[in-house]
C-alpha cells in the first residue's frame, strides 16, 4: 500500500493543519481509514455532507450526469442547470429571485461584494468580529481573524470590523459610502456564536434607511443545518444577497449568490468556467430532492435537541457552555479544543475546532439516534 501521508506532505503545499488519519471511504454518517478503521463523523466536511457521506441519490444523479453531460460552458443553456435553479429556488427565500453560481462559498462571497459595489456605487464594507468569510482577496478583506489576514495584506480597502450582536456599533460604523454589511446568522468558524433575532432585524431596518446591501452569509448555517432550510427563516428579515455553499450539492464543490431584484449586473460583467456546471447541478438538484423528501431540516432541529439533552445529562468538568442550533454544536471548553479533538479521533470520532476553545460538531443530518449515543457516550467520557 502507497503512504498516502508521506505523498501528500511531499507534494501538496502545507497550508492545513492535519490530523493524523487517512480517510478512505464514507457512508451516511460514518467514515473508514486506509487501516479499515471507523469513525462516528461529526464534522460533515465541514458542513458539507449534509445529506450523509455517499448519499445514493446523489450518488445516482452525478453517475448519470457523467455519462450524459459533464461540462457545459456558461454562454450555452443547460437542461441540468435549468432544472437546478428551478429546485434551489422552490426552496430559498422568496425575495430572493435570481443566482450567480460558483464553485465555493469564497466566490459567492466575493460576487456578492462585486454586485454590492457595482450597484449601491460605493466602497465600504462592514462585517462582524469573530466573522469568517472565506480566504479569496474580497472575502478574506471581510473575514476578522488577523492570523488569516496578515501576510497577504493590504487587502481590499474600505472593510471593518464591529463587535456581533452589537446593533450600536454597527450602526456607528456605517455611513453614506458604506455599500454593504456582510454576517452570518451563527459565526460557524467564529465559535457557533448565535446571532439574536433582534439584532438582524435593527441591521435590516438599518439597511433599508442607509441603502445598504445586506449581504448574509448561509455558507454554513444554509441547508437544514440550523433547524429550518435556511437560518433566515428564524430571523423574520430578508437579504439583499445571501451566500451558500458547503451543502448545496452533497459534497460536489459548488456554491451559489441568491439575490434579490435590487441587483442587476450587465452581461460579461462577472463569470466563471464552471460555477453551475451539470455535474454540480445534477448533484445540487437530488441533494435538495433528498433534503425535502426526508425533511431534513426536522430532523436536525430534534437531533441536535436530542444531543443536547443526552450530553448534558452527564457531569462535564471540561465544558463552559454548549450552544445547539439545529444540528450546529459548539462546546465551549474550560481549556484549549486540540487535545479533545486528538482524543476523539483516537476513539473514533471526528469533530472540529472554531477558534482555540470551541469544539464545533456538525454531524450530517441523517446521523442515526444509535450513532448519536455512541457519540455522547465517548464525548461524556472524554469531557468529564
Ligand atoms: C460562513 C462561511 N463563509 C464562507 C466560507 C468559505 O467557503 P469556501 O471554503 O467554500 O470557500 C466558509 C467556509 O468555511 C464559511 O463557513
Amino acid at each position: 500500500m502507497k503512504d498516502y501521508k508521506a505523498l501528500i506532505q511531499q507534494y501538496e503545499l502545507d497550508v492545513y493543519p492535519r490530523r493524523d488519519v487517512v480517510l478512505v471511504k464514507g457512508k451516511d454518517s460514518r467514515v473508514w481509514d486506509d487501516q479499515g478503521k471507523e469513525y462516528i463523523d461529526l464534522a460533515s466536511g465541514i458542513s458539507v455532507a449534509n445529506v450523509g457521506h455517499c448519499n445514493e441519490k446523489v450518488v445516482e444523479a452525478i453517475s448519470k450526469q457523467a455519462g450524459t453531460l459533464i461540462t457545459c460552458a456558461n454562454t450555452f443553456y443547460n437542461d441540468a442547470k435549468a432544472i437546478f435553479l428551478e429546485k434551489l429556488f422552490s426552496v430559498a427565500p422568496k425575495n430572493l429571485t435570481r443566482a450567480f453560481l460558483t464553485n465555493s462559498g469564497t466566490e459567492a462571497v466575493e460576487a456578492a461584494i462585486k454586485f454590492a459595489r457595482s450597484n449601491t456605487k460605493k466602497t465600504k464594507f462592514i462585517s462582524a468580529m469573530k466573522g469568517f468569510h472565506g480566504r479569496t482577496y474580497g472575502a478574506l478583506s471581510a473575514t476578522y481573524k488577523k492570523e488569516y489576514r496578515d501576510i497577504f495584506e493590504p487587502l481590499v480597502p474600505g472593510f471593518s470590523f464591529v463587535p456581533y450582536n452589537n446593533f450600536e456599533k454597527l450602526a456607528e460604523a456605517a455611513d453614506d459610502q458604506t455599500a454593504g454589511i456582510i454576517l452570518e446568522l451563527v459565526q460557524g468558524e467564529g465559535g457557533i456564536n448565535i446571532g439574536q433575532k433582534e439584532y438582524f432585524q435593527q441591521v435590516r431596518e438599518l439597511c433599508n434607511e442607509k441603502g445598504i446591501m445586506l449581504i448574509i452569509d448561509e455558507i454554513q448555517t444554509g441547508f437544514c443545518r440550523t433547524g429550518t432550510m435556511f437560518a433566515i427563516e428564524q430571523y423574520g428579515i430578508e437579504a439583499d444577497m445571501m451566500t451558500v455553499a458547503k451543502s448545496i450539492a452533497g459534497g460536489f464543490p459548488m456554491g451559489a449568490l441568491l439575490c434579490s431584484d435590487k441587483i442587476q449586473i450587465e452581461k460579461g460583467k462577472h463569470g466563471s468556467t464552471f460555477g453551475g456546471n451539470p455535474l454540480a447541478c445534477a448533484a445540487g438538484t437530488a441533494s435538495i430532492d433528498y433534503m425535502i423528501d426526508n425533511k431534513l431540516w426536522k430532523q436536525a432541529e430534534a437531533k441536535g435537541k436530542y444531543f443536547k439533552e443526552k450530553l448534558s445529562a452527564h457531569q462535564l468538568s471540561k465544558v463552559r457552555e454548549i450552544r445547539v442550533i439545529g444540528l450546529m454544536i459548539g462546546i465551549e471548553l474550560k481549556d484549549k479544543s486540540q487535545p479533545v479533538i486528538v482524543e476523539l479521533l483516537e476513539k473514533g470520532i471526528l469533530s472540529l475546532p472554531a477558534g482555540t476553545t470551541v469544539l464545533r460538531l456538525l454531524p450530517p443530518l441523517t446521523i442515526s439516534y444509535e450513532d448519536l449515543d455512541k457519540a455522547v457516550a465517548v464525548l461524556a467520557e472524554v469531557l468529564a
